[in-house]
């Protein structure tokens, strides 16, 4: 049984960040809520726990508190501000509201560490770390001593060595904290004597093994939709119970070059039912006319009802449905409710259409960047594993106007080009580019004739969360790159423009 931290949830914005951080140290976490009862804590079983920050005050009334049996399991606890303020409190010191705007910290701060603290070993003395609180400790608790201080706080840190309590007022896990990451590894490492063994490779094979007792000789039902999460899912399970598995693979024609038989080649050295439904000409029937993008939208997401119950009546019933839920989805909604289920455009309706008796979600406690690697060790190509995010309709909604057979075709090698030029000039930090076909026609000229074609508008995002995004600045030489091509390689366009909006104001999608 591997070794794992229990990340107690008190309601911090950084929560996720927390265990995303302690996976990058190759430990296991789960991030549960605060309100977890003695008896889980205990079979959970935790080689070390983290209490999270969080946005009360310890003092406020019903202030989110841990089952005091975490103080009894004699594992290492390290609190991160909300956190650092409940231990100190529960061993007897004091927190006070900082009286004056000065002694509040938010920001970069400058911190001086004692680094006789096995927490900060070998760390520099004075660094950056990044504060957030408006509570500080006043008076320390028994046993503990004060390791840590800035300008407006005494106890920027705090250990009780002996019992291997430490809490910190900053946020290691935040960027900005210059050693962080070092602090959390230390804790990990040094102080709860993990070594860093958890790795795909060996959740691979405890997750084949765990689906093939759960399954048996059950069938499972999955909605293949071509993205990572739905991919490395129908992957898995290809592995752990191939035969029994039917994926349900909808190609509704408004895929990017080559796509559709890409889904398809990536899973042919498996054996499973892959029933892939060519229904270009149905819903390109469903768009006729329609220009207005909410309506394309809303028609899409019907069209993928119906075809789903077509097939659904095919297929009948399956013992299992298995979907591609990952663990910002169950984090975001409540950590360890078994309850949430992943509502995603492409699969809507589906359950209401096949009969199941239960749903399985392999991915659920895994980040994003575990389920690519998860894909690799799999043997996923690097083009499914790496897929940019793509709107489940598709490139009708980067066909601006009407969506017509001919204006997808333009899009889709105009796309196809641009992709694949970015992709060469191999920069970082692009989050997300495509392009997008305008309304818009102009005039050009080419050899000694005038054409007359559409404008072609390219998109590249720069983002985290995909909740904001900046515009990235591309290489002035890439973005010719990429029009030169495009305009000679593609006919139909005649000019190509970049897009400089942020999101907000702007979307990252043009419809
Ligand atoms: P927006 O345009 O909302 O896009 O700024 C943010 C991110 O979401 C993707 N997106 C979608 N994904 N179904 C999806 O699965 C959709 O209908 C959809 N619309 C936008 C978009 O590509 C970007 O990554």
């Amino acid at each position: 049984m591997e070794k794992k931290i229990l990340i107690l949830d008190f309601g911090g914005q950084y929560n996720q960040l927390i265990a995303r951080r302690v996976r990058e140290c190759r430990v296991y976490c789960e991030v549960h809520p605060y309100t977890m009862t003695a008896e889980e804590i205990r079979s959970f079983a935790p080689a070390g726990i983290i209490f999270t920050g969080g946005p009360n005050s310890v003092y406020a009334p019903g202030s989110p508190q841990a089952d005091p049996v975490v103080y009894e399991l004699g594992v290492p606890i390290l609190g991160i501000c909300y956190g650092c303020q409940l231990i100190a409190r529960h061993m007897g010191g004091t927190v006070s509201a900082a009286q004056s705007s000065t002694a509040r910290e938010y920001g970069k701060t400058e911190t001086d560490l004692d680094t006789s603290c096995r927490l900060f070993r070998d760390l520099p003395e004075r660094s950056v770390t990044w504060m957030s609180h408006g509570d500080f400790i006043s008076v320390m608790p028994r046993g503990f001593r004060s390791v840590g201080r800035s300008d407006a706080c005494p106890t920027a840190a705090i250990c009780d060595e002996g019992r291997r309590l430490y809490g910190v007022q900053f946020h290691p896990e935040v960027n900005h904290t210059e050693y962080g990451r070092d602090m959390l590894r230390r804790f990990l490492y040094d102080i709860c004597g993990l070594t860093g063994t958890w790795t795909m490779g060996n959740y691979r094979d405890r997750a084949v093994k765990e689906i093939r007792e759960k399954v048996g000789n059950g069938s499972v039902l999955l909605a293949l939709s071509g993205g990572v999460d739905s991919s490395v899912c129908a992957a898995l399970l290809a592995e752990a119970v191939g035969p029994q598995l039917t994926c349900v693979f909808v190609d509704h024609g408004l895929m990017r070059k080559n796509e559709g038989d890409e889904v398809e080649a990536a899973f042919s050295k498996w054996n499973i039912r892959l029933i892939r439904v060519n229904a270009k000409d149905r819903f390109l029937a469903r768009l006729a006319g329609v220009t207005e993008p909410e309506e394309k939208r809303r028609r899409i997401g019907e069209e993928f009802i119906r075809v789903f119950e077509e097939v659904g009546r095919e297929i009948g019933s399956a013992d299992y449905l298995a979907q591609g839920t990952i663990y910002p989805d169950v984090i975001e909604s409540g950590a360890g409710d078994a309850s949430v289920i992943k509502s995603h455009h492409n699969v809507g309706g589906l359950p209401d259409f096949v009969d199941f008796k239960e749903i399985i979600e392999p991915l659920r406690l895994l980040f994003k960047d575990e389920v690519r690697a998860l894909g690799r060790e799999l043997g996923l190509p690097e083009y499914l594993v790496s897929r940019q995010p793509f709107p489940g309709p598709g490139l009708a909604i980067r066909t601006l106007g009407e969506v017509t057979e001919e204006k997808l075709r333009i899009l889709r090698e105009a796309d196809a080009v641009y992709r694949e030029t970015v992709d060469q000039a191999k920069l970082p930090g692009v989050s997300q580019y495509f392009a997008v076909l305008t309304e818009s026609r102009s005039v050009g000229v080419m050899g000694d004739g005038r054409t007359y074609g559409y404008v072609l508008a390219l998109r590249a995002v720069t983002t985290d969360d995909f909740m904001t995004a900046d515009w990235t600045r591309l290489p002035y030489e890439v973005l010719d790159r990429a029009s030169t091509r495009i305009v000679n390689q593609v006919p139909g366009i005649s000019r190509v423009v970049y897009d400089v909006t942020a999101k907000p104001p702007a979307t990252v999608e043009w419809e």
